[in-house]
């Protein structure tokens, strides 16, 4: 078998399969379309979902022609009904793993249970600081430029039950500057993120993560 691949059950090698969760503008998403279409990650973007019908995210699957799905409280107002769209949604288009990116809701049981060990978050800080419940967006760099941090930077770690909790993939520091404002230190910790995420992304679709509870190995 490739390790860029999985079989299929025809037997022949399926390109590893991304399902992006996003409720927001989408910059992180249209980093990981950019880099598939290009060859530079061995990878596709199979399906995107949105809670937010008006997302820019959905926009951008929709324009890169990829199925752009809004699932949410609307589309499915019965408690778990929407835990079950989504598992069963990433199920049909063969996504081997769940990257969420910027996405707003915590995800349910079975959508968990179905990839567990297979679902990555980005977040615009280094894990553990700034983070956990109620830390997105520009909060999280309002705290930072606020506690006289020195440097902040961006993490990739796995999703777990809570927030923010999972086991760390990859990082990237970045100095803050005495003179930056939180909206100056997003802008620098974005564009680190557009990099970091196809990075760690890369390292799934070539098989080499090994995760063993909460140890993460990084294989040559
Ligand atoms: C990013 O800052 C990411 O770290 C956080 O949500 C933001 C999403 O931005 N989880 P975008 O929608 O990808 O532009």
């Amino acid at each position: 078998m490739s390790p860029r691949g999985i079989a299929n059950p025809s037997g022949r090698h399926a390109v590893y399969c991304l399902g992006v969760l996003a409720s927001g503008g989408g910059t992180n998403l249209q980093a990981i379309l950019d880099r598939t279409a290009s060859g530079r990650l061995p990878a596709r973007v199979g399906v995107v979902i949105g809670n937010n019908s008006r997302s820019g995210a959905l926009v951008r699957a929709r324009r890169a022609g990829v199925p752009a799905i809004h699932l949410s409280g609307r589309t499915h107002p019965q408690p778990g009904a929407l835990d079950r769209a989504i598992a069963e949604t990433l199920r049909f288009h063969g996504v081997n793993l769940v990257v969420l990116a910027g996405y707003m809701k915590k995800l349910g049981p079975a959508t968990l249970a179905m990839h567990r060990n297979r679902i990555v978050n980005i977040h615009p800080a280094l894990l553990p600081a700034f983070g956990g419940r109620g830390m997105y967006g520009d909060r999280v760099h309002e705290a930072v430029v606020q506690s006289g941090a020195q440097v902040s930077g961006a993490t990739v770690h796995l999703v777990d039950e809570e927030y923010d909790t999972g086991p760390i993939i990859l990082q990237r520091r970045i100095r803050v500057a005495p003179d930056d404002t939180p909206d100056s230190l997003a802008r620098r910790v974005l564009a680190v993120e557009h990099e970091l995420y196809p990075e760690a992304i890369r390292l799934f679709a070539e098989g080499r993560i090994r995760i063993d509870g909460r140890k993460v190995e990084i294989l040559d």
